[in-house]
């Protein structure tokens, strides 16, 4: 390993890992960005007021340039980065790593047959504030802003995964439309509870739900074609590949036509991707947390066939057993295939790609020297 991709374990190695580490730490380069703006400007472009907008709030994203003459330890975060070649490297040797050491056939039917067990764990072991709110999203998605407007009439957003609420309420918050309903579900009972014991929690503009996306039914209260936007942040990396056609069918039966999903979610390659250790691998770009909730990290590519044409995972491809129903030991051929094929019979397009782009930001550890490298991916996928 050279210095540098040393230097990028070091880093590694040195952040705690943590159940939802991400959104924290996405939360933390927001603060951080705040902090930038007391630091003297420089001629360059990434140090043009102009351009780095880190007052705004909510803050913007992708705002931040580097460029051939920044000194890259003087900020403490950077948008659009690409990542540099002793991190590739440094990843590719985690990930041959992580694949020699998978999750036991034991532990992963453990994970697998009871996904929403371990989100309940999750919310009993962490408070509502454990999401810092996503002011943000109106922002990053228009529709939102238009759906909330005070003469935008009857609309019906679902949030699906919505967790503690923390993108619901925000979106509540700024809410002028007397006629907007908010559906927020969640597989999760104790994240439900937390949404409904929510001081701003009013029946009338929103209603939480459990509701497995991955499941054959369509949310409680909601039927076909009547939600004109579904917002999904974080969740979709929950699934198993195996879930992914699925859930979007559900969203497609249930959205109207023309109707919109915001997607925002975990890219490959991410630092949380490439730091998880020993026995975490469940299946390429597919993790158990140390607190038993599944993460998978996306390519851009993969989420476009996935929205447009209904892609699916090989094995359900091959028509294996969804995983959890798998006992230990089965259901092997999923680890050596490739998660996502698009069966060309079942791929009537369902989406529209609006828009999908890589959300690449590195954060610098200016003490230490230290460059960490963040990737999400963000949508917005039309029904047809
Ligand atoms: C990383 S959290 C994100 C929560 C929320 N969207 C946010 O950004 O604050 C993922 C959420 O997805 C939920 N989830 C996971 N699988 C699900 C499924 N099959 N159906 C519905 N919700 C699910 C979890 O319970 C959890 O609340």
């Amino acid at each position: 390993m050279g210095s540098a991709a040393a230097t990028t374990a070091a880093t590694t190695a040195a952040v705690a890992p943590t159940p939802v580490d991400d959104l924290a730490t996405q939360t933390s380069t927001l603060a951080v960005q705040e902090e930038a703006t007391k630091e003297d400007v420089a001629p360059h472009r990434s140090h043009d007021p102009t351009n780095n907008m880190k007052r705004s709030d909510p803050f913007q994203f992708g705002s931040r340039f580097l460029e051939q003459d920044d000194d890259v330890f003087e900020f403490n975060a950077w948008d659009h980065v690409e990542t540099d070649d002793a991190y590739k490297e440094y990843s590719e040797q985690q990930f041959a790593l992580q694949r020699q050491s998978p999750v036991s056939d034991f532990d992963k039917y453990r994970f697998n047959s009871d996904p929403a067990k371990w989100w309940n764990l999750f919310y009993k072991n962490n408070t509502a504030n454990f999401f810092k709110n996503r002011k943000w999203l109106q922002q990053e998605f228009a529709i939102l802003g238009e759906v909330t407007k005070e003469d935008a009439g009857p609309k019906i957003i679902l949030e699906v995964g919505a967790g503690a609420g923390n993108t619901a309420f925000p979106i509540l918050a700024n809410n002028k439309n007397p006629k907007l309903k908010i559906h927020a579900c969640d597989f999760s009972k104790k994240a439900v509870e937390v949404i409904r014991n929510h001081e701003a929690y009013n029946p009338e503009s929103i209603q939480a739900d459990v509701w497995d996306a991955a499941s054959e039914e369509l949310p409680p209260g909601l039927g076909e074609s009547s939600v004109d936007v579904v917002v999904m942040v974080f969740i979709f990396s929950a699934l198993s590949p195996r879930q992914w056609k699925q859930a979007v069918l559900n969203i497609h039966r249930v959205l109207k036509p023309g109707g919109e999903v915001c997607f925002r979610d975990y890219g490959r390659g991410d630092l949380t991707q490439v730091r998880f250790k020993k026995g975490r691998y469940l299946e390429e770009n597919f993790y158990i947390r140390g607190d038993g909730t599944r993460v998978y990290f996306f390519e851009k590519d993969e989420l476009a066939q996935i929205w447009s044409s209904g892609g699916v995972s090989s094995s359900e491809a091959m028509n294996d057993k969804p995983e959890e129903e798998q006992k230990p030991g089965e259901g092997e051929a999923s680890e050596q295939t490739t998660p996502s094929t698009a069966v060309e019979s079942e791929s009537a397009a369902l989406f529209d790609i609006e828009e999908l782009g890589v959300d690449r930001r590195m954060l610098v550890n200016r003490a230490l020297k230290l460059k960490m490298y963040r990737c999400w991916i963000q949508g917005r996928f039309r029904k047809k």
